[in-house]
This record gives structure tokens, C-alpha cells and sequence, in this order.
């Protein structure tokens, strides 16, 4: 088990990743709440209330249950969340811990955030996505419409602990999936994360998650260094984008209905090594390096039959800038990347119809 410590110039909080990360929580359960509240999905707590409350000791704590999916990331769900907080009889002194995926987290962040003007906060992931990434670093949000993200707000959690057991009762595909954000850490740390992920692909399996606590500490210490350094994204959080240019423009144009968010993420950074190849910015050696990776982590839903002029329309602009220009997170050797906001249209188009054509070949 390892204690990372998220600390910049407003904050300190310690992410606790590992088997027995759990328990980590009990001196949450004796420092003074008047009450606690866990914030969860009914399926997902029915398999782990028992070993979570056993190790976290927080045996008294009340419930709340959201329905699982993205669509709980709702103004409606917070207002109903609240309700029943405040029915239950929450308080400015109470405690809420958001035991779920990054949809539960989001919420739990948010509502935490704003109920009776912020509650202490609490985040234990459970999927492999808010593992390494969603639960560390602050950011709330929820959805409006079409619009992911649309409102929210920085709310540090108390605490982050993450104990790989409860990824065990993932599915192949969901647990595959958070895999390929792993990957994207490990482009932008280096050799050595990038080593432990290519060692751990030949057993990647969810039964054999709980054996995963180094591999996944390790991961979520890149997000924990770049958040310590930039809370509020002021520049360099914006490395974190990688792979998601390309990622979240292939999500919008299949309705969300396609690819899991990390699966998506994985034909992004495709996109992306192949820009960075096409523009000079990547040795072949290095981009053939990171798409052997990507491809070993697990099979890519089809992106062949996607108009690609309608991906590219599609790509998230810099809203702020003028022209909306579109910032590029793209790589230039494993363990470093560069930020590119003049790159030519043609580059990025002749980039997605590559991996496209890629695809249809295999
Ligand atoms: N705040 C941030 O910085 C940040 C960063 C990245 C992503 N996000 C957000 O995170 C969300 C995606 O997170 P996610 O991929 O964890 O999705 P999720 O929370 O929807 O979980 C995926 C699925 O797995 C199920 N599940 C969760 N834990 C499980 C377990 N241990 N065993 C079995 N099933 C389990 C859930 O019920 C759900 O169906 C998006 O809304 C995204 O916007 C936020
Ligand atoms: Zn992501």
C-alpha cells in the first residue's frame, strides 16, 4: 500500500492506493463528524458493503443510492442526492463519502461541494479509470443535456484511498478499458511505468486485479505530481488531455453509445502518435513502441465506417482562443510530450484516416 500526498499551494491530501487502502478511512470515523454518508450504486455496494465496512470501520454510516450510468450525473440527481442528505439529517459537519466509479465520484464531488455551501469529501474508486485518474485532483462536474461537464466545480476530497480488490467484479471490457488511461500515464511519465504496464498485460485480468496495487500507485502518482503542481489547470493539467482530442470527438460522434470512455482514449492516442509521427515530432521507433502497447491492452471498437469529416468537426476547441484553436497534447518519446496549438488541419485529417485505414485492414 502506498500514500501519496497530493499538496499544492491551497491543499494536502493523502491518495492511499493498494490492498488495505481502505482502511485508511477509519480515521475519518473518529475525527469529529456528527455524521457520515456513502454515496453509491445499489448493485456495486450489495458486492462490497461487507469488506468495505469491515475495513473502514465505518459500520454506522447512512446510504444514498444512485442509479448507475452517466445519466446520474444530472442537476436533477444532485438535487435529489441533497434532499435526501438533508432528510436523512446531513449536516455542515458531516462526512461524505463517495464509494463508486467516476460517475459516483463527479457527483459525490459536487454535491460535497455545495451542500450547506460544502461538506468534507471522501472518494473511494472503484473502477479503473477513477483509480488512477477521476478521484485525484479535485475537479466535480455534472451534465447538462448534450454538454458533459458543463457545470461544476475544484473541490478537493479529504481523501482518496483505492484498494484494487473492488476491481475484481469488473467486467473484461470496462476493466480492459481503464487500461488504456494507464497507458496514457505511462507516455507521460516514462520508460519505467511504461515497462510495469507492458509486464503486467501478459496477466491483465479482473480476477487477478488485486494483485495490481504497485502498477495502479504507480499510475496514479502522475496524475497526484501534476495536479500537486497545477491545481486549477492553469497549463500543465492540460498534459493530461492526451489522447483525448481525437477520444472525446470519436464519443460525441457515436452518441456516447460506442466505445467506453477508455477505449475511446485509446484510438485518441493512436490519433495522436500518429500525429506526432506525421508532423516529425515521434521517431517511428518510439510511436511503434507506444501503438504495441496500446494494442496488446485490449481490442478497439471499429472507428472504419465514421465519416471522418464529421470526427474532425467535432474535435474539442479552445473556446477562449481566437478561431477556436484546438490545443494538441502530442508526444515526442515516451516520458515526454508537447503542446501544439498551430497544427495544419490536413496533418490532423491525414492522421485520423490513417488509424482508420489501419483499422479496416486488420
Ligand atoms: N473528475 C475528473 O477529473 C474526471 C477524470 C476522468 C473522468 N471523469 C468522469 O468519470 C466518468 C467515467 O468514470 P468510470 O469509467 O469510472 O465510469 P462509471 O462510474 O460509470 O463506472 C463504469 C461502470 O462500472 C460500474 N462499476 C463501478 N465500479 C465497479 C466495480 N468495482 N465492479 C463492478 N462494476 C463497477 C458502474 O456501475 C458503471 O456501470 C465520466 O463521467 C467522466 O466524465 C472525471
Ligand atoms: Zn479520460
Amino acid at each position: 500500500m502506498q500514500r501519496l500526498g497530493v499538496t499544492s499551494e491551497t491543499v494536502h491530501y493523502d491518495v492511499v492506493v493498494g490492498r488495505g487502502a481502505w482502511r485508511a478511512l477509519r480515521e475519518f470515523a473518529r475525527s469529529g463528524y456528527t455524521s457520515v454518508f456513502l454515496l453509491t450504486e445499489r448493485g456495486l455496494w450489495n458486492h462490497w458493503q461487507e469488506p468495505f465496512l469491515r475495513s473502514s470501520g465505518l459500520k454506522t454510516a447512512q446510504r444514498v443510492f444512485v442509479p448507475s450510468g452517466e445519466a446520474s450525473k444530472s442537476l436533477r440527481m444532485v438535487e435529489q442526492v441533497a434532499g435526501e442528505l438533508l432528510a436523512q439529517g446531513a449536516d455542515r459537519r458531516s462526512l461524505l463519502v463517495a464509494f463508486g466509479g467516476g460517475v459516483i465520484g463527479d457527483l459525490g464531488g459536487f454535491v460535497a461541494s455545495t451542500y450547506m455551501r460544502g461538506i468534507d469529501c471522501v472518494q473511494v474508486p472503484t473502477t479503473v479509470v477513477a483509480q488512477v485518474d477521476s478521484s485525484i485532483g479535485g475537479k466535480t462536474a455534472v451534465n447538462v443535456g448534450a454538454m458533459k461537464n458543463l457545470i461544476g466545480t475544484f473541490y478537493p476530497p479529504r481523501l482518496v484511498a483505492a484498494d484494487p480488490v473492488v476491481l475484481t467484479t469488473l467486467d473484461e471490457r470496462a476493466f480492459r478499458s481503464g487500461f488504456f488511461e494507464v497507458v496514457k500515464h505511462a507516455v507521460l511519465s516514462g520508460p519505467r511505468l511504461f515497462d510495469e504496464v507492458e509486464c503486467a498485460l501478459d496477466s491483465l485480468r479482473p480476477e487477478r486485479a488485486a494483485s495490481l496495487g504497485p502498477l495502479l500507485a504507480h499510475a496514479a502518482s502522475v496524475k497526484v505530481d501534476v495536479v500537486s503542481r497545477d491545481e486549477k489547470e492553469a497549463g500543465l493539467r492540460r498534459v493530461l488531455n492526451l489522447g483525448h482530442t481525437f477520444g472525446h470527438a470519436l464519443e460525441e460522434a457515436t452518441g456516447y453509445r460506442r466505445f467506453l470512455h477508455g477505449e475511446a482514449v485509446g484510438w485518441g492516442l493512436l490519433g495522436a502518435v500518429r500525429l506526432a509521427e506525421l508532423l516529425g515530432l515521434m521517431s517511428p521507433a518510439s510511436s511503434q513502441k507506444v501503438v504495441a502497447l496500446i494494442r496488446r491492452v485490449g481490442p478497439l471498437p471499429s472507428i472504419g465506417d465514421l465519416k471522418a469529416g464529421r470526427v474532425l468537426k467535432l474535435l474539442p476547441r479552445d473556446k477562449k482562443a481566437v478561431g477556436g484553436r484546438i490545443h494538441w497534447v502530442l508526444p515526442e518519446r515516451i516520458g515526454k510530450v508537447r503542446i501544439v496549438a498551430d497544427v495544419p488541419p490536413a496533418a490532423v485529417g491525414a492522421a485520423f484516416r490513417d488509424i482508420q485505414r489501419a483499422d479496416r485492414h486488420e
